[in-house]
């Protein structure tokens, strides 16, 4: 097949290299990928938020399927454009992408179809805000309603910084605040063609940027996949799986098409399991990241038939992606400064050393080739993923493998995994 994958992250990178694993060898394009990307696939100079480029890159190279990584390009409309062509992608319209971009709409679509979630309250002045915050009691949660890439969040016991933090954002527009929801998270994503969804295997994102939870929220600092614990109260992964399907997928999937706004891409569901069951903190429409960097590798079938075959509506004849066995885990090193101010620019060095010890590759992030040499150009900069037959393993794989990378002030956590890994 010849694809296009659109991005520049490590999601992206993920995404290429489990098509380079295929038996079946492809024609893989990226725009604009990154430096490690270079090295999977022929990176194009293509702006991947203008529909028309995409569109006349695709139509000129006779691309069989364009897969969107990132949140921006479908909310300018790219997916509805190559569409109108009759070109296969593998992402939603600018319209069904609203449940990632519009935290409102996400509520609004999930209380249309019954799907368990929080309480939450639009409040678009200071003294809604206090009467919300009040009424739900602590820890407050207030959010942003539109694009912060999880930075537009607040979760805190502290009355002033939950309102410090409405005020930021009342100015323009509603904020919603939120019961708080107690819990492990868990991140499932399912592949959907507007009428049907497929699962993958279940992941556990580390979202704030110090060890132990600390810090300030990020775009996530590492993952493990699959959920050893989530054994205990599902009876294993298929019975989480088959209840979240069930009770949360399908139905948002059929509420979206009934709307007439068909859902077409990766279904991301950010969930909680509460005492009172699993409930949605947030749907996202797209792979998520750092996620996909340790599900896909996990996964057994060919992944370029399971993306075309949601992009042109046959998912309801395949069997649901089957995953081995084995543990994966990913940390992320992250520039100095991150989230708040990342220092960019900064050489890189040990990355052929990481990607020798077993089990272990690399996916880059934020990379750019200087001189001959890699300098970080973000705030996450690349990704270590390591396999392992247990956590124990994996996780002792990545961590040495990050041992050898230099980046001055890079920053990553020590203990992404380390509760599944004892
Ligand atoms: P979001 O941008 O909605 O994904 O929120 C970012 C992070 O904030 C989530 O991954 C959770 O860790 C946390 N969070 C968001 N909403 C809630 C909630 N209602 N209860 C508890 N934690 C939450
Ligand atoms: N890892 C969280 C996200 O992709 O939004």
């Amino acid at each position: 097949m010849r694809i296009l994958v659109l991005g520049s992250g490590a999601r992206e990178h993920a995404i290429i290299l489990a098509l380079r694993s295929e038996d079946a060898p492809h024609d893989i394009f990226a725009a604009p990928g990154n430096a490690g990307i270079a090295q999977d696939a022929d990176l194009v100079a293509v702006d991947a938020n203008d529909p028309a480029a995409v569109t006349g890159f695709a139509n000129e190279n006779a691309i069989d399927l364009v897969v969107i990584g990132p949140e921006a390009p479908l909310v300018a409309g790219v997916a509805d454009a190559l569409r109108e062509r009759g070109i296969p992608v593998f992402g939603p319209g600018q319209a069904a992408a609203q449940l990632e971009g519009s935290k409102a709409f996400a509520k609004r679509i999930m209380d249309a179809a019954g799907v368990p979630t929080g309480r939450a309250v639009r409040a678009a002045t200071r003294a809604e805000v206090e009467a919300a915050l009040d009424d739900l009691g602590a820890p407050h949660v207030v959010k942003a309603d539109g694009l912060a890439a999880g930075k537009g969040v607040i979760v805190t016991s502290d009355r002033d910084a939950a309102l410090a933090h409405a005020d930021t954002y009342l100015p323009s527009g509603p904020v919603l605040v939120e019961e708080y929801l107690s819990g492990p998270e868990v991140s499932l994503f399912f592949l959907a063609d507007g009428d049907h969804v497929l699962p993958l295997s279940p992941a556990q994102d580390y979202k704030r940027v110090g060890d132990g939870d600390a810090g300030p929220n990020t775009g996530g600092m590492g993952a493990y996949s699959p959920l050893p614990w989530l054994t205990e109260s599902f009876g294993g992964e298929d019975g989480f799986v088959a209840l979240v399907t069930r009770e949360i997928a399908e139905p948002v999937i059929r509420q979206l098409d009934a709307e007439g706004t068909p859902f077409i891409g990766l279904l991301y569901a950010g969930l909680i399991v509460t005492d009172a069951g699993v409930k949605v903190i947030e749907f996202n429409a797209r792979f998520g990241d750092p996620e996909t960097q340790v599900v896909l590798p996990r996964l057994v079938d060919p992944l370029s038939e399971l993306l075309l075959a949601a992009a042109s509506g046959h998912l309801e004849d395949r069997a649901r992606p089957t995953f081995s066995d084995e543990a994966a885990v990913t940390v992320v090193l992250a520039s100095e400064g991150y989230p708040a101010a990342p220092v960019t620019g900064r050489p890189l060095s040990g990355l052929t050393a990481a990607g020798e010890v077993e089990g272990v590759h690399v996916a880059h992030a934020a990379t750019a080739e200087r001189e001959g040499g890699l300098i970080a150009t973000g705030g996450r900069v690349l990704n270590v993923v390591a396999r392992g037959a247990d956590f124990a393993q994996a996780r002792d794989r990545a961590y040495e493998a990050l041992g050898h990378i230099g980046l001055e002030g890079g920053q990553s956590r020590t203990d992404i995994a380390a509760r599944v890994a004892d």
